[in-house]
């Protein structure tokens, strides 16, 4: 017997394409008969019993909208144990037999003690720029945010060959060098930073040298958060080398603007997915993509599991770099 009453929230920091997983999750219910009940900023909106019935029509025109029309938060409160009891007895009190979360691992595992601790099932849907989530190829929002990482690189790439300057760029990635690498190898970056590999300044500017004694007029360094702040990067490498260097932090530009096409799809599929999985009874899990196949991957694995750095793609920043 399936569910016949769900709910769906986003949660953690925003990333562009969570509406498509919002529609993904909202249609593929619908048509299986199914009501759906939309809390906005994620748990704090069910802690504070704000659910409001969705319809087809509330998810019309957001494929190419960035944030999430049902806006986000960190919730403190429900990582208590009375705060998760209260958000499990407002959901039952609103017939709500099942909940899809759309967010980073912290936000998807937050409903594994929902499961847990009160018998909610629960769904979740990876979605964060910072494509960290163990157990799926990708995360929404990750292919948007390098793009708009790669959009900038070029730009200051224009300014940085005809001043022969280095620009050093930080990219978002608290714990991780996902977006760093891949904007990197797209932007072709000189060389990238990652808080997963250790890495050496003094090596870094030894290169700088090399290259432009090569007649190299212009490089790009790109440091991910979590590895080093970039103003002291450019601030050792304008010392060590005495090449004139600005630095950029790119922020939370990386978070907004319009999903990619790629972003859109991959949500639109595990928003259905997941809608599927958790109507079908299932609970515990994460709808996630591993080469072009959807899968059901279970809640410990995104707990305990880790997404390693890919050293041959790392190499290859500092191969192209000649
Ligand atoms: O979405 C992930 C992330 O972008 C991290 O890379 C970054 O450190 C963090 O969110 C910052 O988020 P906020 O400013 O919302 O705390």
């Amino acid at each position: 017997m399936g569910l016949k009453h769900i709910a769906v929230i986003t949660s953690g920091g925003d990333s562009p394409g969570m509406n498509s997983a919002v529609r993904g999750v909202v249609r593929t219910a619908i048509g299986l008969d199914v009501l759906v009940t939309g809390y906005e900023r994620g748990y704090e909106g069910i802690l504070a019993d704000q659910g409001a019935p969705m319809t087809s029509r509330s998810v019309a025109g957001v494929l190419n909208l960035g944030g999430t029309i049902l806006r986000s938060a960190r919730s403190s409160e429900f990582r208590t144990r009375e705060g998760r009891a209260k958000a499990a007895d407002n959901l039952r009190r609103a017939g709500i037999q099942g909940l899809v979360i759309i967010g980073g691992d912290g936000s998807i595992t937050g409903g594994c003690m929902l499961q847990d601790e009160h018998g909610i099932a629960c769904i979740g849907v990876p979605a964060s720029i910072d494509n960290d989530i163990p157990g799926t190829d990708f995360s929404i929002g990750f292919d948007t945010a390098v793009n708009t990482a790669v959009e900038a690189m070029d730009k200051l790439r224009d300014t940085a060959y005809s001043h022969e300057r280095i620009f050093v760029v930080e990219v978002m990635g608290r714990s991780n060098g996902f977006i760093a690498l891949e904007s990197a190898l797209a932007a072709g970056a000189e060389a990238v930073l990652v808080p997963e590999i250790p890495y050496d300044l003094v090596d870094i500017c030894r290169q700088l040298r090399e290259g432009h004694e090569r007649g190299k007029k212009s490089c790009i360094i790109v440091v991910a958060e979590g590895a080093a702040r970039g103003q002291d990067v450019g601030g050792f490498i304008s010392r060590s080398t005495g090449f004139e260097t600005r630095c950029v932090t790119l922020g939370h530009l990386q978070r907004g603007g319009r999903p990619t096409a790629f972003d859109r799809v991959l949500a639109l599929r595990l928003g259905a997915f997941a809608a599927e999985l958790l109507i079908a009874g299932h609970s515990n899990e994460m709808s996630a993509v591993q080469g072009d196949e959807l899968v059901a991957v279970p809640l410990d694995m995104v707990l305990t599991g880790a997404k390693q750095m890919d050293e041959q793609r790392l190499a290859l920043v500092q191969h192209m770099a000649r």
